[in-house]
């Protein structure tokens, strides 16, 4: 059986091949970290955006959407605190002269003791079968315990060093703990360097001494800076909420996993604006409400977790994850976080201009507070792709690559294959594909083999193949194949439309 690195790189394979993501700029060997949507890619991408849109924007009375610019007024980037602390710790190794995170290569090594753990608990779990109890085992067993203590103390002290910017200690933990660069082999470590994440132009010309500007690193500070202006144009009383989708730029220094890090993506965030006081009430709601998001999709709740963070920010009183089991492991797909007055008040201070609310209630102006959820629209992608993604063997020895995908997210809801290229049978295929691609993504094939026309469409996840056949020319009905099952019914074909729907929609 493949394991779970052979599944991923067939599934990177199976996105290219069958037109979802490509390379940037192939033909002259890629760029790294950046990717284009292909022909499916595409619509599955907008299909995952505007059901995203629809929840938060159409399905709330109190929230809005914007659409922000890309380059913002440099000072912005100032108050939000990215210029001052939007870094990665780099460190290179003088041998490979590759350059590493350091966060990273700690976490790597980590990781491995984890491992270790794992594998423990794995042997006394074979040894002892039904009777194990592996949270007795790994309280009292002698080797878990010590990986476990020296696991905590790395942390602490990686974690710790890191925080107060103390860049020796934290290249010090790195030679303590013996990590070798995985290339040279060697523990040859340079000094650590802060690094901006943040990709920078210039504006105007050089003549006429041109500024320097970012390219957002997040879509929240459009929404920020715009506060004041949605909540009086659209007369927004408190809480009330702003939603956009768009791109983001971050210079991520471990670029790897296909989509999962990116340097150009795009972000779906809401902030939130509630009275001070009241804003863990509303974490705690947004918390509930993106998780059922999720799982209105139909995928499983086993393959969703939180992880509620413990250290945080300077700017949030809370803060959680929803984590998503990619084919690497559980990993960050969506933040939920509580900024507090944090932003607001910055570009209140920098701006000079107030950013506050007058509450009719309590008859007393104020910041508001602010929950955010931010998740990464290609994250979610890959969540979708890697989810879907099936290699199955048939009971008649055959093989198919099925997408599994949701549905309503599916690029293409169905296919119109008349049996042959004759007989009357493109025609009534033709007018079924007018019936149905004003509300649904077809397509319409009649070249090659029936079969291999279901695999393909299998392939790029049609969830209905509906097949035109000589009783059709007769009886006006069809044969509608289900993706999953392969089951095949006959349906008058003034049904199709109604049993297309049925499936379209979000499992609430
Ligand atoms: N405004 C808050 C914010 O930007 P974040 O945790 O840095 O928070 C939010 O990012 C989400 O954006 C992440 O959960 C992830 O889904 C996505 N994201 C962040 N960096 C990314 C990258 N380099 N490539 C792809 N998605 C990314």
């Amino acid at each position: 059986m493949a394991n779970q690195d052979d599944i991923f790189k067939n599934l990177v394979s199976h996105a290219k091949e069958y037109g979802f993501v490509f390379p940037s700029s192939e033909i002259y060997d890629g760029l790294s970290a950046v990717y284009d949507y292909a022909q499916y890619g595409v619509e599955l991408k907008k299909n995952i955006r505007d059901y995203w849109w629809k929840s938060m924007v159409q399905f709330h009375e109190n929230i809005v959407g914007i659409d922000a610019a890309i380059f913002m007024h440099p000072t912005t980037w100032k108050a939000s605190g990215h210029i001052d602390a939007f870094n990665d710790p780099l460190i290179d190794n003088k041998d490979s002269k590759k350059r590493y995170r350091a966060d990273v290569l700690v976490e790597d090594y980590l990781a491995k003791i984890e491992g270790k753990i794992s594998k423990e608990v794995e042997k006394a779990s074979k040894r002892f079968g039904e009777a194990f109890n592996e949270e007795q085992f790994r309280a009292t067993n002698p080797r878990v315990l010590e990986n476990q203590q020296k696991m905590d103390e790395v942390r602490k002290r990686f974690f710790t060093a890191l925080e107060k910017g103390n860049l020796e200690e934290v290249r010090q933990v790195i030679i303590d703990c013996e990590i070798a660069c995985p290339i040279s082999g060697t523990r040859n470590w340079t000094e650590v360097r802060q690094f901006n994440l943040m990709f920078s132009t210039s504006m105007g010309s050089v003549s006429e001494d041109a500024n320097t500007i970012y390219l957002r690193p997040e879509t929240a500070q459009g929404i920020f800076v715009n506060y004041l202006n949605v909540q009086k144009t659209g007369r927004m009383k408190i809480p009330f909420g702003i939603a956009q989708t768009g791109k983001a730029f971050r210079n991520e220094i471990v670029a790897r996993q296909f989509i999962f890090r990116m340097r150009e993506f795009e972000q779906m965030e809401m902030q939130y604006f509630v009275r001070p006081g009241t804003e863990m009430e509303w974490y705690k709601y947004w918390k509930e409400a993106r998780m059922k998001w999720h799982l209105s999709l139909g995928m499983p709740s086993s393959k969703y977790r939180f992880h509620d963070h413990d250290k945080l920010a300077h700017y949030a009183n809370a803060a959680a994850d929803i984590e998503f089991d990619f084919p690497f492991g559980f990993k960050e797909l969506e933040g939920i976080h509580s900024r507090t007055d944090f932003d607001l008040t910055a570009h209140q201070n920098h701006s000079g201009k107030k950013l506050q609310y007058f509450d009719p209630e309590l008859n007393e102006s104020y910041v508001p507070y602010v929950v955010e959820t931010s998740i990464g629209l290609d994250r979610m992608f890959l969540a979708v792709l890697s989810h879907a993604y099936h290699e199955e063997k048939l009971e008649d020895g055959s093989e198919r690559v099925v997408l599994r995908i949701p549905p309503m997210l599916a690029p293409v809801k169905a296919a119109i294959l008349p049996l042959v290229a004759k007989d009357g049978l493109p025609e009534k295929g033709r007018e079924i594909m007018e019936r149905l691609k004003c509300d649904y993504m077809c397509q319409y094939e009649e070249k090659d083999s029936i079969g291999r026309r279901y695999r393909r469409q299998d392939a790029i996840g049609t969830p209905y193949c509906i097949t035109i056949d000589h009783q059709t020319t007769q009886d006006n009905t069809v044969t509608i194949r289900e993706r999953d099952t392969m089951e095949q019914h006959r349906v008058a074909i003034d049904e199709l439309h109604a049993i297309i729907g049925s499936r379209l929609k979000p499992i609430l």
